[in-house]
């Protein structure tokens, strides 16, 4: 196996890996050992299928299921189609496509959840000419970045993640009845730490609704500044998809978000599955490494 760096920060390009074959123990150890390191990383030219996907997904934790298909039809699915295309291979309607649109900003997988999505998995089928690429960030770069007061001030700061506000940040239909009686508000700690490596990071992103005990304005300035520290332009990696790509990145310390495409023109179809956190975050404990 083969890992090369794809940005200072963070990210790793992994050749020598068939996605498509069950891992042996010794691989799957090292690409264990390389998503905790790198946070994200990219392997090419995947033949991949579902039915792998789940495999591969399943050996890192508990499958997450799809929240748009659980709330919105009631059926449990673990396979997440991202993009404009339909589970008959037709394109969606615009309202699917105006929800997918809440995508297009900075975010963390699932951290309107109480229990976050730790990792997500994103394999890509078909892919737009022009744009449709995704955009990376590291949030445990950023605490590296940030001043000894600033850290002091957040450490121990309480978000609340809510999917409905971001979500109808978009349009007001971007959400179902069903969304807007089950998916409450969720509190999850501003400051994370990796429990392998003992990394910190921030846990920000456009689900963050305001800060416990913090006046709204001034919450709102400090989530700002802290997601403009993240997404600093040369702190930024550009994903441009091919066939075959398949990506896996840890939610719980990278913001991502895709970006806009024409949608009229170009078909997008990417599978997504998603490693459930393993404890509520909100209850993590630090200086567990
Ligand atoms: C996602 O937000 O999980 C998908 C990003 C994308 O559409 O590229």
């Amino acid at each position: 196996m083969l890992i090369e760096p794809l940005h200072e920060e963070f990210g790793a390009r992994i050749s020598g890996v068939d996605l498509s074959l069950p891992l042996d123990v010794q691989t799957f150890a090292e690409v264990d050992a390389a998503i905790n390191r790198y946070s994200m990383l990219l392997f090419e030219n995947q033949a991949m299928y579902d039915a792998a996907q789940l495999d591969f997904t399943c050996r890192f934790g508990q499958l997450e299921e799809e929240h748009v298909t659980y709330y919105g039809q009631g059926k449990i699915v673990y396979i997440g189609l991202v993009g404009n295309i339909d589970a008959t291979g037709e394109k969606v309607a615009a309202r699917q496509i105006n929800s997918a649109r809440g995508n297009e900003m900075w975010h963390s997988d699932s951290s309107f959840r109480e229990i976050p999505a730790m990792y997500s998995i994103l394999a890509a089928y078909e892919v737009p000419e022009e744009g449709g690429e995704t955009e990376f960030a590291s949030a445990r770069a950023a605490w590296q970045r940030l001043d000894e007061s600033t850290r002091e001030q957040i450490q121990d700061l309480v978000g609340i993640h809510d999917y409905i506000y971001s979500r109808t940040k978009i349009s007001e239909d971007a959400v179902n009845d069903s969304q807007r009686t089950f998916m409450h508000p969720v509190r999850q700690r501003l400051v994370r730490q990796n429990p392998v490596t003992g990394d910190k990071n921030l846990f920000v992103g456009s689900h963050v609704k305001e800060i416990e005990g913090m006046p709204e304005s001034k919450a709102r300035q400090l989530i700002k500044r802290l997601i403009d520290e993240v997404t600093r332009p040369q702190s930024v990696y550009r994903h441009r998809w091919r066939i075959g790509d398949v990506v896996i990145w840890d939610n719980r310390c990278l913001l991502h978000r895709g970006c806009g495409y024409d949608a009229e023109k170009y078909r997008r179809r990417m599978h997504q599955t998603r490693v459930r956190g393993w404890c509520p975050s909100i209850a993590e404990a630090f200086d567990t490494a």
